[in-house]
């Protein structure tokens, strides 16, 4: 048994999760799951990434303290990682008291070894913001071809690369105002020094993607490296250094660290020791990143874990970015989708799947493509997977599989002979090879179960026992391929397992070589819709109109202000008490608005199709009109007031209520669940 410990990047603490981060983080989610289903110790770390400029400049915009904002952010983040049914054994903060004390140790290493030296840099300081400018908040002219509104750092007209002084006509973007040249003593760390060690580490090993090496080899390791500035001076939310008062140490130094600060936080939770998965070598470290960060893992981050002792990572796999319809995500299009948004309308299987039959473990990017997504879910999962328990499950629910398990022209056995080849490919990222492999299975049991039609065989009372036996081997097969899916569809597994009368805990990739015979099965439930074109148009329809800047404010900005104070509760006194017997007389569940259409005669009603889950739906008429359009309404999660007496109205019978905020007119505001509820869940 190997002992893995996994981490994705972590995410800035400074806006939400969207789907171009999913791509990493549900990449690491299988990759993990997968490890478990080998049999291996394995375990997920992450944590949000919550120091620098940005957070500070954004928490002071907000009139909160940088503290209160990356708490709140962190909620966020969780919730969405949670509704896209990625797991972390632990999701820390790189602000956590471990980060720290472990930068000051990573921190006297570096010291200890001679690598830091103090320097002057001439850095552009915003005398308004009262803050020295990273690269990315300077604006200017290119110093080499003139292009205007270019960044600090490179030229995009001419490709030039620069630094901030040089730009001509800086601005600061976050006041607008030009900001002047002002001397720092900063904090450098001198990595040519560690150049041998990072060219034989990058060069050999299999550390990392070829492509990746080579590229190291030729941009980087061919010359001495510069050296990297390591402390920003005050004003900067961050940890301060503790012999060098009034500087920070750059985010970039801290985050990476954030790893083993998190492991720290799950070690203590755990009862385990810390070092024994940082400083002892029979630990596997792999870390998931994204090509935009190459640099910072692949040369920094092994130089301070070298010098400091601690574990190298076994492996840095690195992916592509995400496009969408093939091109870079854009909010005016409606293709900057975060991941809540993502949620309010589509199932997370639907995009873990899509993106593990897109990720081969190559640096290449990857597109989602809305047409082709549909095209790949609907047949592959509901078509070839799910439509092979649906079609056979109910037919022998009475009498469960067949006592010994049937011939089935070795079916079963070839599935089961693929389980080192499928897993091998979860080993090397190559998911796309997995869900080749496993809808190849699918199309061979499909065609079993087409060429015994069992739906004929039941309407026979004397082919009982036929019927009985397509239908175990229509169920051993489907299991076998959800067995194989498990990380990429871990809640229809769950389902699955539910259903066969199993724990899909206890499954592992030897569980694919023993059938199912005599046993149980359990009421068949719905496990997955189609996905539907009508949903994806509204969650973009949403993102576009979520991302409609506000009069005065920068399309970039995101995130509010979470002030309540000001909102008089009194203008409505609340009532009596009530019991929970009396709440629990109303049946408040989740539902999803599938259709909603103007009443053409009612100046305030709108009419509704509310989908409770398991098929049943409700009419109902709701005085909304004057806060929303129908368009906008469709496919939101809302509550609804499931047992209200229906209602005769003159348009027609409302048989439920949905449930909103707000005195009215322009000021309804309808309440939704969370990401991650679904319809027909019971509100408590
Ligand atoms: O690029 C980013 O989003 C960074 N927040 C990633 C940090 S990864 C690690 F080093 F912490
Ligand atoms: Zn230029």
């Amino acid at each position: 048994m190997r002992k893995i410990l996994v981490t994705s990047a972590l995410p800035y603490a400074n806006g939400p999760i969207h789907i171009g981060h999913l791509v990493e983080y549900i990449q690491t989610d299988i990759w993990v799951r997968a490890q478990r289903l080998r049999g291996n110790r394995c375990i997920y770390i992450c944590a949000d990434d919550t120091h620098g400029t940005a957070i500070m400049i954004r928490a002071n915009k907000e009139g909160i303290t940088p503290e209160e904002l990356i708490a709140n952010v962190r909620e966020q983040h969780q919730a969405s990682f949670r509704g896209m049914d990625i797991e972390f054994d632990h999701y820390g903060s790189t602000n956590d008291a471990e980060s720290r004390e472990t930068c000051a140790e990573i921190w006297a290493a570096l010291r200890r070894e001679g690598l830091v030296h103090e320097k002057k840099i001439s850095q552009l300081f915003d005398t308004k913001e009262g803050t020295f400018l990273a690269d990315r908040f300077v604006k200017g002219t290119c110093p080499k071809c003139g292009a205007e509104d270019q960044y600090g750092d490179s030229c995009d007209k001419c490709g030039a690369t620069y630094t901030p002084a040089d730009l001509k006509n800086p601005v600061s973007t976050l006041s607008g105002t030009t900001p002047e040249l002002r001397d720092a003593e900063h904090l450098m760390v001198e990595i040519e020094r560690l150049r041998p060690f990072l060219t034989e580490w990058t060069q050999n090993g299999g550390h990392l993607q070829e492509e990746i090496a080579n590229y190291l080899a030729n941009f980087f390791l061919k010359d001495e490296l510069r050296d990297w500035d390591i402390s920003r001076p005050a004003p900067y939310f961050g940890f301060e250094i503790p012999d060098s008062p009034g500087n920070y140490w750059y985010v970039w130094f801290d985050a990476p660290i954030g790893y083993v600060g998190s492991t720290r936080v799950w070690c203590a939770k755990n009862g385990e020791n810390w070092e024994k998965w940082w400083k002892d070598p029979e630990t596997e470290i792999h870390h998931f990143i994204g090509k935009d960060i190459t640099y910072f893992h692949t040369l920094f981050w092994p130089a301070m874990l070298k010098v400091a002792g601690f574990n190298l990572p076994e492996k840095i796999h690195i992916h592509g970015m995400l496009t969408t319809n093939g091109e870079k995500m854009s909010k005016s299009k409606g293709t900057f989708i975060k991941a809540d948004t993502y949620l309010r309308h589509l199932d997370p299987a639907y995009l873990r799947y899509y993106f593990a039959s897109k990720l081969t473990g190559s640096v290449d990017d990857v597109d989602l493509n809305f047409t082709d997504i549909r095209d790949k879910v609907n047949a592959d999962l509901v078509g070839k997977l799910v439509n092979l328990a649906s079609r056979t499950a109910k037919f022998i629910r009475e009498q469960g599989t067949s006592a010994s398990y049937p011939e089935d022209g070795g079916l079963f056995a070839a599935g089961a002979a693929q389980a080192d080849e499928i897993a091998q490919a979860y080993e090397e990222c190559d998911f796309a090879k997995v869900t080749r492999l496993v809808m190849a299975l699918g199309d061979r049991a499909n065609k079993f179960v087409e060429e015994h039609a069992p739906w004929v065989l039941r309407k026979d009372p004397e082919r009982a026992q036929e019927l009985q036996d397509v239908c175990s081997v229509a169920l051993n097969l489907y299991r076998q391929m959800v067995i194989y899916l498990a990380p990429i569809l871990p809640k229809l597994a769950k389902q699955s397992a539910e259903l066969l009368n199993e724990n899909a805990a206890d499954w592992t990739f030897e569980s694919v070589k023993t059938p199912l015979a005599g046993t149980k099965v359990n009421e068949f439930t719905h496990l997955m819709t189609r996905m539907d074109e009508k949903a994806i148009e509204a969650m973009i329809e949403e993102t576009k109109i979520e991302n409609q800047p506000a009069e005065g404010q920068n399309a970039e900005e995101t995130g509010s202000q979470w002030d309540d104070s000001a909102q008089p509760l009194e203008d409505e006194p609340l009532d009596a008490l009530c019991t929970i017997d009396d709440f629990c007389k109303v049946d408040l569940r989740v539902a999803r608005i599938i259709m909603a259409e103007e009443v053409p005669e009612a100046r305030k009603l709108l009419h509704l199709t509310l989908s409770l889950g398991g098929g049943v739906t409700k009419n109902v008429f709701a005085g909304i009109k004057s806060a929303y359009k129908p368009e906008d309404l469709l496919g939101r999660l809302v509550v609804c007031v499931a047992n209200l007496q229906p209602r005769q109205m003159k348009f027609g019978l409302s048989e439920a209520m949905i449930c909103a905020a707000g005195p009215g007119g322009k000021d309804i505001f309808v309440l939704s669940p969370d990401s991650g509820a679904l319809p027909g869940q019971r509100i408590h």
